[in-house]
């Protein structure tokens, strides 16, 4: 399990400029790059593939995380392992033999992450525990960047720190200076954050701030 990581994600960044964006990340302190894949099916919206990854790896030091929310994300495993992701979670709602999934992430010798939506109890994410490094609680239906927190996400994150000490706990949606203290407080590790680090005037502070630091 990690100290406290910054995800930064690039859904809401300058997409005209990724290798900015990977630059500004890197200066900001935020370790982590987190990429939101959406197939338009698993969730309404479209976003990016594998081909995005190759593309910013050369201008990153980031340590890749790639969130896949698609219906089948046994298809695209292999893809983003292969593009430069460190990790990949999938969620426990994916049609596709989700324990399989994470074994195969492992064999590629990447850290897996198993996802729950906001509706999706944490008793849905428990039995994966064992096969995953992470779990990804989602503060905010998956789909777009923006929305706004979803505090009743607070009790599944203390159940699942209790249920998982030593793992990391992500947290992806809403996440600014208010929430992340609230987060932090129930047991994640492991913040998502995109509009508000790429809306702030100064993006190593606004990075600090969700770390506690100001
Ligand atoms: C939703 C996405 C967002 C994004 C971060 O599917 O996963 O949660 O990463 O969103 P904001 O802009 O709220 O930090
Ligand atoms: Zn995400």
């Amino acid at each position: 399990m990690h100290g406290t990581i910054i995800s930064a994600s690039i859904l809401n960044s300058d997409l005209s400029d990724l290798r900015g964006t990977a630059r500004k990340v890197d200066e900001s302190g935020a370790e982590w790059l987190h990429f939101d894949v959406m197939d338009g099916c698993f969730v309404e919206n479209i976003t990016f593939g594998s081909s995005v990854l190759h593309a910013v790896k050369p201008y990153s030091r980031a340590f890749f995380d790639v969130h896949l929310m698609v219906n089948d994300p046994t298809r695209q495993i292999q893809l983003f392992a292969e593009a430069g992701a460190d990790n990949i979670t999938v969620h426990a709602e994916s049609r596709c033999d989700v324990r399989a999934a994470l074994r195969e992430i492992h064999r590629l010798g990447l850290s897996a992450g198993i996802a729950v939506k906001p509706h999706t109890p944490a008793s849905e994410a428990i039995p994966y525990i064992g096969d995953a490094d992470m779990i990804l609680v989602m503060t905010v239906e998956p789909g777009y960047g923006g929305q706004g927190f979803i505090p009743d996400m607070l009790p599944k994150i203390r159940e699942l720190r209790k249920a998982a000490p030593d793992k990391d706990i992500e947290v992806d949606g809403g996440i600014n200076a208010e929430t992340s203290k609230l987060v932090r407080e129930a047991g994640a590790n492991v913040l998502v954050a995109g509009t508000y680090l790429f809306r702030a005037e100064d993006m190593h502070k606004a990075a600090d701030s969700l770390r506690g630091l100001i």
